[in-house]
């Protein structure tokens, strides 16, 4: 994709990864983009790169307006290498430019590259910089996701260049979130959203609250966010922010995700009454098999539901191993303001649920106990306890979730 003029003399020089599929783990059906964006001002200023595989790209988006050695500036928000492992290949073409950078962001770089040669800005929150007719403003979002994270603020354009946050990991042509609902669907970049929040963010909704609020007493205006994944808000940039404010407060529907997983269809037979008892109770259900489903779809999903079932047979006196590391991955998102259950069938000793639930003790999430195990296939009767076990579970949901509305 060519550079994009997305305010006056600011563009999008950045790279569309169509085929990414695996981002450190994180699976990306969509593909991805990284963002980074040139200002041409009487300092030219390149704000972020890419990652090291399409340096090439940004390269040539840059020299399709301007010889890149004029770079005055280079502001790096996030040394993640998604955003700064082309740093050296930038840097190899504009030795002379002034990279500013936080604290953090400084000693990491430092461990990544020999950066003994180049010049160096530290900022923190409130430091600016005139580059012409703009002014940057640079405000520093420590954990959000980093510890070197920061976004920068252009205040003439109303631009809020947001680094991470806000970003979806989809590949499109479309570079403005009104371009994208035109030829896709405002419903699938909301889940966009969620799902990158969900994946990446779910840990550090109290400091995105925090953040938030900070940015917005600075009484700055922002018609437009940019960030380094994704399509830019340029229609309702405040709907994003919004969105983002409700995931933090741990805003989720009122329905149910059974997350399970099976070896001879036992805990599986157990899953279908279950869902058929929280439907009866007027709950929406949805049921996630581990070993067919992407980690970061299920907890997607997870983070979508107010409630959440576990189905784990056991194996060897313990969880089976896919449930173990859903929960032990979901255990690291610091999840908050769910409320859980277990089940699952055994052939002697059991164990699985037991462990489950010490997990969910972990979360601190709200439980529901106890969960119903089945001693291998659940015969009838068991799968009339299973759809008795759903419709209270869904019970439990409604009142829980009652608190949140
Ligand atoms: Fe897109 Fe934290 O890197």
């Amino acid at each position: 994709m060519k550079a994009t003029e997305i305010k006056s003399d600011i563009f999008w020089v950045g790279a569309i990864d169509w085929a990414i599929r695996d981002f450190h783990g994180y699976i990306t059906p969509k593909g991805t983009t990284y963002n980074n964006y040139l200002i041409l001002d009487e300092q030219i200023t390149l704000i972020d790169t890419v990652k090291y595989d399409f340096a090439k790209i940004t390269i040539n988006n840059i020299s399709s307006l301007i010889e890149p050695s004029k770079i005055n500036n280079i502001v790096i928000n996030h040394i993640e290498p998604d955003h700064a492992s082309s740093i050296d290949r930038i840097m190899a073409i504009t030795p002379n430019a002034t990279i500013y950078i936080t604290e953090k962001g400084k000693k990491g770089l430092d461990r990544h590259f020999d950066t003994s040669k180049w010049k160096f800005k530290i900022v923190k929150t409130g430091d600016s910089l005139n580059i012409g007719k703009y002014n940057l403003l640079f405000i520093e979002t420590p954990m959000l996701h980093w510890p070197d994270s920061m976004m920068t603020y252009v205040k003439e354009a109303k631009l809020l260049i947001s680094q991470d946050a806000f970003g979806q990991h989809i590949a499109t042509a479309a570079r403005f979130d009104d371009e994208f609902v035109e030829c896709a669907s405002h419903a699938e970049l909301e889940d966009a959203v969620i799902d990158y929040y969900a994946n990446i963010l779910m840990p550090f909704g109290h400091l995105i609250k925090t953040k938030i609020s900070e940015i917005q007493k600075l009484g700055i205006e922002i018609d437009m966010i940019a960030p380094d994944h994704g399509v830019i808000w340029r229609k309702e940039p405040e709907k994003v922010i919004q969105t983002y404010l409700d995931m933090a407060d741990g805003k989720a529907d009122s329905r149910v995700v059974i997350i399970y997983d099976t070896m001879w269809h036992s805990t599986e037979r157990m899953a279908l009454p279950i869902m058929e008892g929280i439907k009866e109770e007027g709950v929406d259900c949805k049921i996630i098999k581990l070993r067919a489903t992407p980690m970061s779809a299920a907890i997607k999903e997870f983070w979508k539901s107010r409630g959440c079932l576990i189905g784990t047979p056991t194996l060897n006196n313990i969880m089976f191993p896919s449930v173990a590391e859903f929960l032990t991955h979901l255990r690291g998102l610091r999840p908050k303001n769910r409320i859980a259950a277990a089940f699952g069938s055994y052939g002697w000793g059991g164990g699985a649920v037991k462990e489950a639930y010490e997990e969910f003790k972990k979360m601190g999430l709200e439980i529901v106990e106890p969960g119903i195990q089945t001693l291998y296939r659940p015969s009838t009767e068991d799968e009339k306890q299973c759809y008795e076990f759903g419709k209270g579970f869904a019970k439990k949901v409604k009142e829980y979730h009652a608190k949140f509305v």
